[in-house]
């Protein structure tokens, strides 16, 4: 790709390439096929940090409960948080949540169709403003995310040392503007997102299938695989100690509070140190590790006996039977985990 104020006929060629590779090529999705606005705006909350395939059952589940935004606004946030059990960044449900009760109570039923107006939404940000403003009503404003930064670095053949993607993705804000194909930004958009997902991939890229390769610097100089440059994230091990504590009264489960970061609305095994109770220094029940951002969190389960625990729970501690627990919002892993200390101890 030339430099952007060289940027005329080359683009053109760019445009019409992508789109008509798109036209034969595009993955048929069911947010593609009989478009609303409503299937939009759910698979793009969705599609944010998470793969098409694993999005796929959780939007048809997602559509047969909730079919359109007035549906999803009558629900409870536990039936909500439920229904996006597993899919993790549990902040989109909420927001989505939200930003469908915003729009039931718009008195006339009109939304905006600018991306602009749609950052006002609860969880809306660039990304997500320009994807559904664009495919859902035209508007002209090119996406950036992961994908996309990944070809323009290449288009480029950029070698700037970036500190992440959102860093990166600023430098391109420009240059995305330029390239975008405003007769269709939607399609542009989504075959952008496309040809990330199943081409230009971040290890192997398939240059030998992509439509746009006449264009692409990295590919001619042999860097495109290299692509972008970003710092490596640094990861901070971390270490957990919680309690798997039975009575007469059921599990001990901590409620996370609407205050909290992370998670809220969501039930999880208590933290021991909330409790008061010292991590015992026996082997726990069950040990084990997952990554929540640049967390790596090792996870120790200790099975506490019930007389352990101080005389008055902690706030937002609560004593759930067994059978009630199916109908409760967790995280993916702390359902796993609870499964698991059901089937194994008593
Ligand atoms: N990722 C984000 N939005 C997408 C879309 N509309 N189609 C495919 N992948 C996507």
């Amino acid at each position: 790709m030339p430099s952007q104020n060289t940027l005329t006929d080359e683009a053109e060629a760019f445009r019409a390439a992508l789109i008509s590779w798109y036209d034969a090529n595009a993955r048929e999705l069911p947010w593609r096929s009989e478009p609303s606005t409503y299937k939009t705006v759910v698979s793009e909350f969705m599609l944010q940090q998470t793969q098409v395939k694993t999005v796929l059952p959780y939007f048809a589940a997602w559509l047969s409960s909730y079919p359109d935004f007035k549906s999803l606004a009558a629900a409870s946030e536990d039936q909500v948080l439920k229904s996006w059990e597993g899919l993790g960044y549990y902040s989109r449900a909420r927001n989505l949540h939200k930003l469908a009760k915003d729009v039931a109570a718009i008195p006339d039923g009109e939304l905006p169709t600018d991306a602009k107006s749609w950052l006002a939404f609860p969880g809306v940000g660039p990304y997500a403003a320009a994807a559904i403003c664009s495919i859902s009503f035209s508007d002209p404003s090119a996406v950036v995310d992961g994908n996309v930064v990944r070809i323009l670095s290449r288009l480029t053949a950029d070698e700037t040392n970036y500190k992440n993607s959102t860093d990166a993705a600023k430098s391109y804000r420009q240059l995305v503007q330029d390239l975008l194909n405003i007769d269709r930004p939607g399609d542009h958009n989504q075959a952008m997102m496309e040809l990330g997902a199943t081409v230009c991939h971040k290890q192997s890229p398939n240059c030998l299938l992509c439509p746009v390769r006449p264009f692409c610097q990295g590919h001619a100089s042999g860097v495109a695989e290299s692509l972008p440059r970003l710092a490596k994230t640094k990861f901070e091990e971390v270490t957990l100690n919680r309690a798997w504590i039975r009575s007469a009264k059921g599990v001990l489960l901590h409620k996370i509070p609407a205050a909290a970061k992370r998670m809220k609305g969501l039930h999880e095994l208590p933290d021991l140190a909330q409790l008061a109770i010292p991590a015992p220094q026996s082997k726990p029940q069950l040990v084990r590790k997952r990554g929540i951002t640049k967390y790596r969190i090792t996870e120790r389960i200790h099975a506490i006996p019930a007389n352990k625990l101080p005389a008055e729970l902690p706030a937002d501690h609560v004593w759930v039977a067994a059978e009630a627990i199916p109908d409760l919002p967790f995280s993916g892993p702390h359902r796993r985990w609870i499964t698991e200390l059901l089937e194994t101890i008593e």
